[in-house]
C-alpha cells in the first residue's frame, strides 16, 4: 500500500471556525465550518473580539467533528496545519494556540499556512493537475490580487487593488442598500432581480496596461447615486442598483484577468477567494475564458469562501518540501504573500 499523508488543517482567520482532514493534499475527508454569521449579524459586520471568543468555543468541537467525519483519531495524523496570517490577530491566535499545542502533544510537524495561499490551493482541490502556468484572481473580503502561478513554489504578483478589496466593495454597497451582513451573497441575491444595465457605474481601468484594481470610486458612485436619488425624492430600484454595481465590478475583474492570461501566456485561469462564490463573476469568467480557449478553474462556492480544506491542501505541498514551522510561530495580521 502506498504511504499516505494525513493533515489536520485549522483556519480561524476571520469569522469561520474551520477544521478539515485532507489526505495527500487533495482528498478532502472532512471539511467542517462553524460559521459565526448569526452572532455578528446584529452588529452589521465582524466584531473582532467576539470572533475570538466564538473561535475559542467552537475550535474543539470543530476539530472533533473533522476527525469523526474522517473516521480517524489524533494518532493517525502526520501533521497539523494552521493559518497564521493575514487576518484578525485575536482570531488567528486561537487556531494557532490550538494547532501548536496539538502538534507538540502529538510530536508531529506544524505547518503554518498563508491564508491567501490557501484560497489559491482551493483550485488544486478542484483540479489537482490544473494547467500551469496559470493566472489566478484572488478576490476576498480583504484582498484582490492577480497572481502569476508557475509552480508550487513559483508565483509572482501581476496586480492588486490600490484601495478597497472587491469583497469589501460588495459588503459596503450591500450595507448602503440596507442589506444584512454578510453583504456579498445578499447583494448577489438582490441583483438577480435587477437589470445590470439600468445604471451605468464607472469602471476603474486605471492607466493603460495596468493590472491593478480600484473599487473605491465605484463604491462612492453607488453611494452618491443613492444619496442624490433620496435628495431629489426619486424612487430607486434597489435590485437595479445591485445588479448594475455587480456588473461594473465583474466587468473589470474579468477583463483584467483575461488580458493578464493572454499577456502572460497562461494555460489556465484560476478563480479564488470568497467573491469567487459570486455566480455573475463565475459565469463571466467562464464564458470569457472559453472565448480565448482557456480552462477556468472555479472551485465550488464552499471551497471559495473561508474553509480549512484549502489550508490542508496548501499545507501538503509545504509538508512535501519539509517547510515545517517552529512552535514559536506567531500570528501575522498583515502577512505578505511575496
Ligand atoms: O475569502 P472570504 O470568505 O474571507 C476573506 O478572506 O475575506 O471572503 C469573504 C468576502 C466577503 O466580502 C463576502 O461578502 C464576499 O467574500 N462574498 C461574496 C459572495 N460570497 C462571499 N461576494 C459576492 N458574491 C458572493 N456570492
Ligand atoms: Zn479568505
Amino acid at each position: 500500500m502506498e504511504a499516505s499523508t494525513t493533515i489536520l488543517a485549522i483556519e480561524t482567520s476571520c469569522d469561520e471556525t474551520a477544521a478539515a482532514v485532507v489526505v495527500n493534499g487533495t482528498e478532502v475527508r472532512s471539511n467542517i465550518i462553524a460559521s459565526q454569521i448569526a452572532v455578528h449579524r446584529r452588529f452589521g459586520g465582524v466584531v473582532p473580539e467576539i470572533a475570538s471568543r466564538q473561535h475559542m468555543e467552537a475550535i474543539v468541537p470543530a476539530v472533533n467533528a473533522a476527525l469523526a467525519e474522517a473516521e480517524i483519531s489524533f494518532a493517525d495524523l502526520d501533521a497539523v496545519a494552521v493559518t497564521y496570517g493575514p487576518g484578525l490577530v485575536g482570531a488567528l491566535l486561537v487556531g494557532l494556540a490550538y494547532a501548536k499545542s496539538l502538534a507538540y502533544g502529538l510530536g508531529k510537524p506544524l505547518l503554518g499556512v498563508h491564508h491567501l495561499l490557501g484560497h489559491i490551493y482551493a483550485g488544486f482541490l478542484q483540479q489537482p493537475r490544473l494547467p500551469l502556468p496559470a493566472v489566478c484572481l484572488v478576490v476576498s473580503g480583504g484582498h484582490t490580487n492577480l497572481i502569476y502561478l508557475e509552480g508550487h513554489e513559483k508565483r509572482r504578483p501581476i496586480g492588486a487593488t490600490r484601495d478597497d478589496a472587491a469583497g469589501e466593495a460588495f459588503d459596503k454597497v450591500a450595507r448602503v442598500l440596507g442589506l444584512p451582513y454578510p453583504g456579498g451573497p445578499e447583494l448577489e441575491k438582490l441583483a438577480r432581480e435587477g437589470d445590470p444595465e439600468a445604471v451605468h457605474f464607472p469602471r476603474a481601468w486605471l492607466e493603460e496596461g495596468s493590472f491593478d484594481f480600484s473599487f473605491s470610486g465605484l463604491k462612492s458612485a453607488v453611494i452618491n447615486y443613492l444619496h442624490h436619488a433620496r435628495q431629489t425624492n426619486r424612487e430607486i430600484n434597489r435590485a437595479d442598483v445591485a445588479a448594475s454595481f455587480q456588473a461594473a465590478a465583474v466587468e473589470v475583474l474579468v477583463s483584467k484577468t483575461i488580458r493578464a492570461a493572454k499577456e502572460y501566456a497562461a494555460r489556465s485561469i484560476l478563480l479564488a477567494g470568497g467573491v469567487a462564490a459570486n455566480s455573475a463573476l463565475r459565469q463571466g469568467m467562464l464564458s470569457a475564458g472559453a472565448e480565448i480557449g482557456l480552462p477556468v478553474i472555479c472551485p465550488p462556492p464552499l471551497l471559495c469562501t473561508d474553509n480549512a480544506a484549502m489550508i490542508g491542501c496548501a499545507a501538503y505541498y509545504q509538508y512535501l518540501r519539509r517547510e515545517y514551522a517552529p512552535l514559536s510561530l506567531n500570528a501575522v495580521p498583515n502577512l505578505p504573500l511575496y
